[in-house]
This record gives structure tokens, sequence and C-alpha cells, in this order.
């Protein structure tokens, strides 16, 4: 299968994000979002990030011009009839998506593959709200779309290989690095990444250092590109309480609840930078945070690190991802320098389980203890 026209239904930052990694690798897009304003807000963020390449000289005037010119954006579904692949980016709320795939279902050519970049609600349920659940799959982008080469491919039980092996062939062609995973609440990456995330806020819940202690420690000792509240900022929290949700109802761990600390925001509408405001403000452009209190830096860095390898060998032993596939979905879809296993082999893995073992004693959380040998 030859894929022309790709649709792209939602128009935030990860939609838009979406048709404008497509619209560079030389596909037809078509954008389309529930009401006009939304309609205008994916416009204008595609133009803006056009507009920041340009400027960086990273794209020239008239490549931008031609990257436009592949996108047509408009409100109705029928826009996407003659699609081969309908790619999804809308809230993760899974009533709306289950909504969606219904009317994409009778929108859509029968031969259209229809996909999901649903962070972490079951691609079964999606792909059975559709008469084609053997062409339903997940196609899970990172935050920013065009920046991080990360993509997850979720089937499931209902899944057509072929259709599965063309999605990862397409996926290649954008220049996105795969990994084929089967349907998973927080599939790879998220469920490593929000488990750390809501760690950090529980440690900021409970006053043990601050928002700019943790991320400059995450910055400055691990050498990551953000700090975990900056991130929350980045990916919205109201975003990440849903997926935590999800975790937590597959999980019942008490650590998977999402944090007090992200709730309130998410209730005060402090959804992160998409609202203006979220752990930070950012009403006017914002430094990197800093903090001088070295000890401090250092023990939440060493007990967010290592609570966050510890789920990462946890995942392994499971068989679900591969060690490489760990590796790269937290260097490509995140930006860290390293990946986990690339971090243990370098700390020593009985190094690794020692501070495992201290942390859950000294926290008194068991899900921190290290694997029976
Ligand atoms: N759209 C397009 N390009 C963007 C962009 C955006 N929104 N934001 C940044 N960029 C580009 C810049 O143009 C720049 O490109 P060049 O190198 O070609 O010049 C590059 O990214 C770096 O940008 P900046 O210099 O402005 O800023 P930075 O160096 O601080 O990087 C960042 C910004 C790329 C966001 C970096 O901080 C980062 O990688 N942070 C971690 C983000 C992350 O973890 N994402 C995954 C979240 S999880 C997720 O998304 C999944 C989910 O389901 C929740």
């Amino acid at each position: 299968m030859s894929f022309s026209q790709i649709g792209v239904v939602g128009l935030g930052i990860m939609g838009a994000g979406i048709v404008e990694v497509f619209a560079r690798a030389g596909y037809q897009v078509v954008g389309v979002a529930e009401s006009a304003p939304a309609v205008e807000a994916g416009k204008s963020n595609l133009s803006k990030s056009l507009s920041r390449a340009v400027a960086k000289g990273k794209l020239s005037q008239a490549e931008s011009d031609e990257i436009t010119a592949r996108v047509s954006f408009g409100e109705p579904f029928e826009l996407l009839a003659n699609c081969d692949l309908v790619i999804e980016a809308a809230p993760e709320i899974l009533p709306l998506k289950i909504e969606i795939f219904s009317k994409l279902d009778a929108a859509v050519k029968s031969s259209g593959i229809l996909a999901t970049n649903t962070s972490s609600l079951s691609v079964t349920d999606i792909a059975n709200a559709t008469s084609r659940p053997a062409q339903v799959i997940g196609m899970h982008f990172f935050n920013p779309a065009p920046v991080q080469k990360f993509v997850e491919v979720i089937s499931t039980a209902h899944s057509d290989q072929q259709v599965v092996a063309q999605i990862v062939e397409l996926g290649n062609s954008l220049g996105k690095h795969l990994a084929q995973i089967s349907d998973q609440p927080g599939f790879i990456v998220n469920k490593l990444l929000l488990r750390y995330l809501n760690h950090a806020v529980q440690v900021l819940d409970a006053g043990q250092a601050s928002k700019e202690q943790m991320d400059a420690a995450m910055r400055e000792l691990s050498g990551y590109p953000m700090g975990p509240c900056e991130l929350l900022d980045l990916i919205g929290i109201d975003t990440c309480v849903e997926i935590l949700k999800t975790i937590h109802a597959d999980t019942k761990l008490e650590i998977d609840e999402p944090a007090a600390g992200m709730v309130k925001l998410v209730a005060a509408g402090h959804k992160g930078r998409k609202s203006g405001a979220g752990f930070y403000d950012y009403s006017e452009k914002l430094d990197a945070p800093t903090d001088s209190n070295e000890n401090v830096k250092s023990q939440v860095h060493n007990d967010l690190l290592i609570a966050y390898l510890g789920d990462c060998i946890a995942m392994e032993a499971t068989g679900y991802a591969s060690k490489a596939d760990i590796d790269s979905g937290m260097k490509l879809g995140c930006g860290l320098p390293k990946g986990p296993f690339e971090v243990i082999e370098s700390m020593g893995i009985e190094n690794v389980r020692v501070a495992q073992a201290e942390l859950a004693q000294r926290t008194g959380i068991s899900a921190y203890q290290p694997l029976p040998l």
C-alpha cells in the first residue's frame, strides 16, 4: 500500500506537530479539528513551528511554503474520506476517542488505516469502536513531534500484521526510529516517564525539594534536557494526570496515583505551557531553573534516578520491551543523553540494586525494592 494522503484529527500541540512531520516528509496532509477556533489554532501551531525553523536557518522560506501547501485544514470529517491513514490526536478521554473512531469509520474509505496517538489508553478498546479493528493501530509520537525521533507502534490482538508492517515502513520513511509493542497502559516510554514525573511531584508535595531543585538536579547531574516539572508543563499536566489514572487503574500501586500537586494545578486551570502556567508561569520567557543546594539536589537526583532505573529493569524482566527499545525510547522520545540500561551499565547493576534496597527501606515503599535475582 502506498500512502499518498494522511489525515490528522485534533490540532493541538501533538496533532499540529504530527501534521508537520508528515508534510515535511512530502505527504499530502488533511488536518481536521472539532471547531473553527481549533482549526485556526492548528494552523497557527504549524506556521509558528515552520517560522521558527526558517528564522533559525534550518529551512528556507520556499521549503516552508511547500510544506504549508501540502496541508489543508477544515472541520468536517468528510475531508478525510480519501485518506490512506488517519491519525487521531485528541485529548486522553476514552469516550471521546471512541466517538471519534466511530465517526472516522463512517467517513474514511474502507481501505484506510486508522491510528490513535493515545498516550496510554487501550488501543483495543478504540479498535472495538470500528467495523475495521484489524486496521486500527497505535502510532504514538513524542512532544515536540517534529523533534523527537521515536514512535511507538502498538498492535492489538485484532491487528492485521500487514497493516503493522505498512505502518512501520511509513514510520521509517518519516526518519523516525520505531518500536513495535503490544497494547499495555502507557506502552514503553510513558509507563516509565510518568512514574518518574509523578515521583517528582510526590517529592515536591512532601516538601523534600523545590521544583527548581528537582529540575536543576536532573538537568545538571544527569544531563536531561528538562527537569520533571518543566517536562510536566511541556506535556500538559492534565494529560499527565489522565495517563497516570490509566496506569494506576492497571497497576493499583499507590506510587501511580496522580500526585496531589498535579491534580490541584489542573483543577485551577494551570495545565502547563498550553494554558500559560503550570508549575511555572510562562507569561515571560524563563531561564533554566537553578539552585545552589547541592545536598538536596544530589539526594533528589539519586532517588528519582534509582526508582526509574528499577522500573526499567522490571519492564525488561517482564519481556514487554527489550533493553534496546527501552534505551531508544528514552533517548529518542525524551531527548535523554543516555538510555537507562547504558546508565545501569556505567553504575554497575549491583550498585543499582543496593541503591534500590536503600531507597525502599528509607521511604518504606516496597515497589522500589530490587527484583529477586
Ligand atoms: N516544534 C518544532 N520544533 C521544536 C519545538 C516545537 N515545539 N520545540 C523545539 N524545537 C526544535 C528547535 O527548533 C530546535 O531545532 P534545531 O536544533 O534544529 O535548531 C530544537 O528543537 C531545540 O530547541 P531549542 O533550542 O529551542 O530548545 P531546547 O534545546 O531547550 O530543546 C526540547 C527543547 C526539544 C523541547 C528539549 O528540551 C527536549 O527534548 N525536552 C524533553 C521533551 C520530552 O521529554 N518529550 C517527550 C515527552 S513525553 C510525550 O510526549 C509522550 C506523551 O504521550 C505524553
